[in-house]
């Protein structure tokens, strides 16, 4: 007789190296992307892990009776009711740590990029006009000399400050709580950072709290020679305010990774020259995505093989 596999749900895409590692260790039963939850009783019953890519609604958890775990793909969980797991006792686990040192990378990336306009100089000698028109135009704006405050200092805010250290900027720092272990000053809230840095640097969740916090007076308070970059999530940021400030020179730039409403960009940033722009790609190496995916099937494996998980989200209770 064969035994029994365990069935894993995937609403919709899942990474390759994930996909693969779950149809060897579970049944699998994925859904279209973009598809509603729209499956037989029976199977909807049998379902008692999720692997998702950051969406997994209260309304879908309801209907799996007998859901034990969500493992999600991504250290941001927004897009997964963990809150409401939590009351049906379903655990909820994320990736993070193995990105810290990608997503630190690319924020110092995004950051020289922005500031120093690599990306629009790179596109000007391709286009064969260094040879045709002369020097690319400096750059008014420099790294040098500034001072840098990060709104968000967890595992990648931290990983991000210590990748600043050898710029010789200064560093402050935003967060609920003061940190007693780190040497950068302490600013009690967002706006005394903003009034007290010129480069911001966003890497927070998503969360109700934090739901366009910077705003009009926020990128007013970073200034004129200010630098707003964001690698956190887009939901943090009132995009409109933010276009008004680069059309207007209310700051000088900005670099954002991440956006409001996922993959839509809204047009008014496409035609700002004191805006780069990337498609959501902090993490999007093959070693760190593999990692990633790793991590996902080894929470669901290491739930139903050993009631163990590896990193739970804080909502969530593990059982057993
Ligand atoms: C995450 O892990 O939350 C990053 O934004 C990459 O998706």
């Amino acid at each position: 007789m064969t035994e029994q596999k365990t069935t894993v749900l995937i609403p919709g895409r899942m990474h390759p190296r994930a996909l693969e590692r779950l149809n060897a260790a579970f049944d699998v039963v994925q859904t279209t992307a973009g598809a509603e939850l729209d499956l037989p009783a029976e199977t909807l019953e049998k379902i008692r892990g999720v692997a998702t890519l950051n969406g997994m609604r209260a309304e879908w958890i309801d209907k799996l009776p007998n859901l034990d775990i969500i493992s999600n793909f991504g250290v941001g969980y927004d897009g997964v009711d963990a809150k409401h797991a939590a009351t049906k006792g379903v655990i909820v686990t994320n990736t993070p740590d193995v990105l810290n040192d990608e997503v630190a990378d690319t924020t110092i990336g995004l950051l020289i990029n922005t500031v120093r306009r690599l990306p629009v100089a790179e596109t000007y000698l391709r286009a064969g006009r260094w040879e045709k028109e002369g020097p690319f135009a400096l750059t008014p704006l420099s790294l040098k000399n500034r001072h840098v405050g990060l709104l968000g200092l967890g595992r990648i805010g931290l990983e991000i400050a210590k990748r600043l250290e050898p710029f010789k900027v200064k560093i402050s720092y935003h967060t609920r709580t003061e940190r007693k272990d780190v040497p950068y000053t302490y600013a009690a809230s967002l706006m005394e950072l903003a009034t007290s840095v010129d480069t911001l640097i966003s890497i927070i969740p998503a969360t109700p709290e934090t739901h366009k916090i910077i705003n009009a007076d926020v990128l007013a308070a970073l200034g004129a020679n200010g630098v707003f970059i964001n690698v956190g999530r887009g939901t943090s940021v009132d995009e409109e305010a933010l276009i008004d400030a680069l059309k207007n020179k209310v700051i000088a730039a900005a670099g954002l990774d991440v956006f409001y409403d996922e993959p839509r960009v809204p047009s008014g940033l496409f035609d700002l020259d004191n805006a780069c722009l990337l498609p959501h790609v902090a993490s999007a190496s093959v070693p760190t995505r593999n990692d990633m995916a790793d991590l996902v099937v080894d929470n669901l494996v290491g739930w139903f093989r050993e009631r163990k998980v590896l990193t739970p989200v804080p909502e969530t209770p593990v059982k057993g």
